[in-house]
């Protein structure tokens, strides 16, 4: 467990108000595990991490950038926060207004949120009302409410989430003593990929280290920006990113650009197989948070991208607990054996599993 939180961490380095409080849950310093399996099965000659995100106090990216909004509205006074969500956001507003002793109101799309993270958003007391329309109809209702009322918009419009949610990108340089050559992550609303732009520009400047080449990844039902356009009706098995307008999708596509990367779609069931590959790794991700490597794993089996010689870092951004359903329902049912020894053996020597002997390990 990290010492400090993301604001204490990286003040430093932070464009905030002087009044913004720290109100931390220890979020960050996340780890970077290397996969040097996976990065053989994909053609090999390249170094892989996966940074996983998951691993933040409410399971998501969304505590560091969460740290920071909610500090800054409890720092001015502000007694109430809002967002809409399609999960993570709102889980992670909900524990970060509770630390700060602050009401919290989230708003998700009726019945697209998985379980563990409406779960997550009741069990630290916001008020959570779903409404019978997308996550865009959610993000333009409160924009509109925090507009009218005195209660802070903690969606990442709100600049001082992504001043948080940089500091992903200075530990990747701390961390790796450079920037990655690649940097690999889904984009759903696109205030991740533009946070990390904004960090590893600051931190060019700061420090002299390079710049990464950002692969942004969305899902192929769900996919404005490669489209070029809005969706209505964006539809994805990886429900976090199910989102059809996003509200940073210029400086996402901008990202893109300057870093000479660019942004892919992929299908749900490319995202599906790269969640079960991560698990192999020992490695649980919600499948969202899989895009990102699926299209590392697209490009590189199209020979869009030659990675030979370089360095990757994958953002894994959510756990994979937060989607317990998913697998449930995708994956076969545990079979239920009366309680004796022979039934025991027969069910375990019978099984097309892996065998006890030959493993490698
Ligand atoms: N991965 C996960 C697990 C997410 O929850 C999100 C966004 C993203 C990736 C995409 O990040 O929006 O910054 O491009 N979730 C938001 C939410 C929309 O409401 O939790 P982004």
């Amino acid at each position: 467990m990290a010492e400090t939180g993301v604001f204490e961490k990286y003040r430093a380095y932070l464009d905030v108000p002087a009044h913004t409080k720290n109100i931390t849950l220890l979020e960050g310093s996340t780890p970077l595990i290397p996969v040097p399996r996976l990065a053989q099965e994909l053609g090999g000659g390249f170094e892989l991490y996966v940074k996983f995100e998951g691993m933040n106090p409410t399971g998501s990216f969304k505590d560091r950038g969460m740290t920071v909004a909610i500090g800054e509205a409890a720092g001015r006074g502000a007694r109430a926060a809002i967002c809409a969500s399609t999960g993570n956001t709102a889980a992670s507003a909900a524990a970060y207004a509770a630390r700060a002793g602050m009401r919290c109101v989230v708003l998700i799309p009726q019945g697209k949120v998985a379980a563990g993270k409406l779960a997550g958003a009741i069990a630290y007391g916001a008020q959570v009302l779903q409404i019978d329309g997308s996550f865009d109809d959610a993000l333009a209702l409160v924009v509109e409410i925090s507009q009218r009322h005195p209660i802070a918009l903690v969606n990442s419009l709100n600049p001082y989430r992504l001043e948080g949610q940089k500091t992903a990108a200075f530990e990747l340089v701390d961390r790796l003593g450079d920037a990655p050559d690649w940097l690999c992550l889904p984009v759903g609303n696109a205030g991740n990929i533009t946070a990390y732009w904004m960090g590893f520009r600051q931190y060019r400047e700061v420090k002299s280290s390079g710049l990464p080449r950002i692969l942004g990844v969305q899902a192929e039902g769900s996919a404005p920006l490669v489209l070029g356009h809005a969706v209505d009706h964006p539809e994805t098995v990886a429900t976090a990113i199910r989102i059809g307008r996003p509200a940073r999708g210029e400086q996402a596509l901008q990202a893109a650009e300057e870093s000479q990367g660019r942004i892919i779609a992929v299908s749900d069931q490319a995202i599906l197989d790269m969640q079960r590959r991560l698990a192999q790794e020992g490695i649980w991700v919600e499948p969202a948070s899989a895009a990102g490597l699926a299209g590392l794993a697209h490009s590189l089996s199209r020979k869009e991208i030659d990675l030979r010689g370089k360095q990757v870092a994958a953002v894994c951004t959510g756990h994979g607990l937060k989607d317990p359903d998913l697998i449930a329902s995708r994956m076969s049912a545990p079979a239920v054996l009366p309680a004796e020894l022979a039934a025991l053996e027969d069910a375990i020597l019978s099984a097309q599993a892996k065998p006890f002997e030959g493993q490698a390990e």
